[in-house]
Order: C-alpha cells, then sequence, then structure tokens
C-alpha cells in the first residue's frame, strides 16, 4: 500500500497529495481536482458524520467466520463493497491514465476481488464510451452510472448498457446541476417522480438512483419503483454544505422500509467504516477516491485496496459478534 501511495502521489501531481488521511481538508474547493465544492464542508461532513458513531466491543460470543458475501440487483458479491463511478481523470486527477484504462482498472479490481465497479459519465464522449468497454470487455461485470440527461438520450444509453452485458444500470440525479455537461450541449438537469418512472418502465435492466439525501427524495424513487438509490452527496463536490451521508442514511433507510436497494457512499475510508454504514441500515457501501491511488496499480491495485478493506470489516465483524454482513443492526453502535 505505501508503494501504491508513493507512486499516486507522483502520478496525481497537484491534482490529489494522496494525504494520509483523504478527510477533503487540504484539497477543499478543488472541483476539478480531487476535493469537495466551496468550502470543502460536503465532503468533510461525510468524514465527521462517520466519525461520530463508535462501535460496541464485544468478544464473548461464537462469531469467529463472519460472513461478508451478499447480494446485489441479483449478484453475488464477496464483500458488500464496490466501486464507485469516477470520471473525468483528465481534469481531475492529472490526466494519469486515459479515461478507458482508469475505467478498465475499476472494472477489472472490484472483480479480482468477487465485487462490481461502477463507470462515470462526463461531457467528454470517452468517459461514457470507455466505461461501457470496460464493462463488456469484462463480459458484463459492471455498472455503468448515466449522467441525467434527457430522458430519451439516457433510454439509448441504457440499451448499449444492456448489449454490453452490465448486471445494472444507475443515473446520477445529484449531478442535475453541472455546468460542464450543459455547455458541452448534453443537457442535465432534475427529473420529476414521472420522469423517473417512465426511465424504470423502460429499463432493461436494475436501475437505480444515485445522488439520494433527503427522506423526501427516496420516497420519490420508491414511488417511481427504481430497484436502488445511492444515499450520495457525490463525495461533496456538487453542493456545499449538506449533512454526512451517515447523517441522512437512517432516516431514509426506514423512509424507503425495504421497498429498494439503499447503498451509500461518502467518506468510507476502512472496514470499519463499511461496517457502521450497514449498521446504519445500508446494503452496501461505494468507495471513491481510495480506489484511484489503486488504479495507479492497475486491476491488481484496486483489488488490494478492497481486500485491505474486507480484511479489516471481517475483523471488525468479530469484534463486535456480528455474524453476516447482512444481518447488521444498530445494536453494534455505542
Ligand atoms: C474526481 C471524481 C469524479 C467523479 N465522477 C463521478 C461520475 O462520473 N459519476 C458519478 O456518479 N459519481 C462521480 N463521482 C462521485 C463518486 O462516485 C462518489 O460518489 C464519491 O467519490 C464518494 O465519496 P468518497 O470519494 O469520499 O468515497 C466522482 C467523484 C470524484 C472525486
Amino acid at each position: 500500500m505505501n508503494s501504491l501511495r508513493e507512486a499516486a502521489r507522483e502520478r496525481f501531481g497537484k491534482a490529489c497529495r494522496v494525504c494520509k488521511i483523504c478527510n477533503g481538508v487540504a484539497c477543499a474547493g478543488e472541483v476539478p481536482g480531487m476535493g469537495g465544492l466551496g468550502t470543502g464542508a460536503a465532503f468533510q461532513s461525510n468524514m465527521q458524520a462517520l466519525a461520530l458513531h463508535r462501535l460496541q466491543q464485544r468478544v464473548v460470543h461464537q462469531v469467529s467466520e463472519p460472513k461478508l458475501s451478499c447480494t446485489i440487483f441479483g449478484q453475488e458479491l464477496s464483500m458488500p463493497i464496490l466501486g464507485a463511478p469516477i470520471g473525468g481523470i483528465a481534469f481531475n486527477l492529472n490526466d494519469f491514465l486515459p479515461e478507458a484504462e482508469y475505467a478498465a482498472a475499476i472494472v477489472n479490481g472490484c472483480r479480482q476481488a468477487g465485487t462490481l465497479g461502477m463507470t462515470g459519465d462526463g461531457p467528454n464522449p470517452g468517459v461514457f464510451n470507455g466505461g461501457l468497454e470496460a464493462v463488456r470487455l469484462a463480459g458484463g461485470q459492471g455498472i455503468p452510472v448515466l449522467k441525467p440527461r434527457d430522458n430519451e438520450a439516457i433510454l439509448e444509453k441504457m440499451q448499449e448498457a444492456a448489449a454490453a452485458g452490465a448486471i445494472a444500470v444507475g443515473m446520477d440525479l445529484d449531478a442535475a446541476a453541472l455546468i460542464n455537461m450543459t455547455r458541452a450541449g448534453q443537457r442535465v438537469g432534475p427529473k420529476t417522480k414521472e420522469q423517473l418512472a417512465e426511465l424504470k418502465r423502460h429499463a432493461p435492466l436494475p436501475f437505480f438512483v444515485k445522488g439520494i439525501m433527503t427522506e423526501a427524495d427516496a420516497e420519490a424513487c420508491a414511488w417511481a419503483g427504481v430497484d436502488g438509490i445511492v444515499v450520495s452527496n457525490h463525495g461533496g463536490r456538487v453542493l456545499d454544505y449538506t449533512p454526512g451521508t451517515a447523517e441522512v442514511l437512517p432516516e431514509i433507510v426506514e423512509a424507503v422500509d425495504g421497498a429498494l436497494t439503499v447503498l451509500v457512499d461518502g467518506g468510507v475510508r476502512s472496514g470499519t467504516d463499511v461496517l457502521k454504514m450497514l449498521a446504519l441500515g445500508a446494503d452496501a457501501v461505494l468507495i471513491g477516491r481510495p480506489l484511484t491511488v489503486g488504479a495507479v496499480g492497475g486491476a491488481a491495485g484496486v483489488a488490494l485496496v478492497l481486500q485491505k478493506m474486507a480484511a479489516e470489516l471481517l475483523a471488525a465483524m468479530v469484534m463486535t459478534g456480528t455474524a453476516s454482513v447482512e444481518d447488521v443492526t444498530e445494536d453494534i453502535l455505542w
């Protein structure tokens, strides 16, 4: 891991300092770049919200081999940890890898670790297409995530995702105000619940909405019948001063009451963080920035970061007497 971090520091240049703790402090306001928008408060809230939770240490029990596997969108995964979509390597990360190679490192690295990686979208068609190609070459073992374009454009790209054999397809609705998409003639915007229902009706694959931060939006997604949501503030990159995702997760889980799959991301840096998110009600988590460091070592580097987190998760489950990731309750929180 240390050699990966040193290599990343060199290859990322000024775009990311590869801090010991990736918390959004040094890079506040660096968008483009790897930081959070504006003051960086939303990125930092993700970290602070997770840090507020503490775990009950329990060692008088019989859980010595906890179960890490789970099923998400009909796919059995070795761990409840997926790779988050990250696009725009050219302008966010010093162009350290061509877009398609970055996507391939994430998708293949996640596969090597027994889980799934997501790919992004952006104004440059190479972002979505590079991701799609990586998913296709991986026999469909990956998940493309689309920007909230016009429904017609989304449905067209969903068909391409289905033709590539993808497991599911997502839409990061929290990219609704991304000016660089609209400037490039690819209009994005918010969607009504009726528009979401239209997407779900015609979606050829399990369809989820990424960027949900309130009960009302989550309920609208459930009304529209979508298969899942990702509780996310886009790593603090789309709106300054949102709460942390760990703060809003429990009320969202309660509001949807099992109607759809609930994933979450934002500031998850260790297996212990993963366990906290599961205790707060998530079915699985996504990892964003830490996997970019892994990607410096290609698919093997990505797999290494995931395996390290899985090992930490396993140890934390033993230390809290948690038998299965599919059955984590908030009782393990102190
Ligand atoms: C440089 C960068 C690019 C991103 N690009 C996308 C994208 O194309 N699509 C998307 O849904 N999310 C995108 N995200 C958000 C991530 O998927 C994820 O929500 C966020 O990074 C999670 O927080 P973490 O990095 O603290 O783990 C991007 C994030 C970063 C840092």
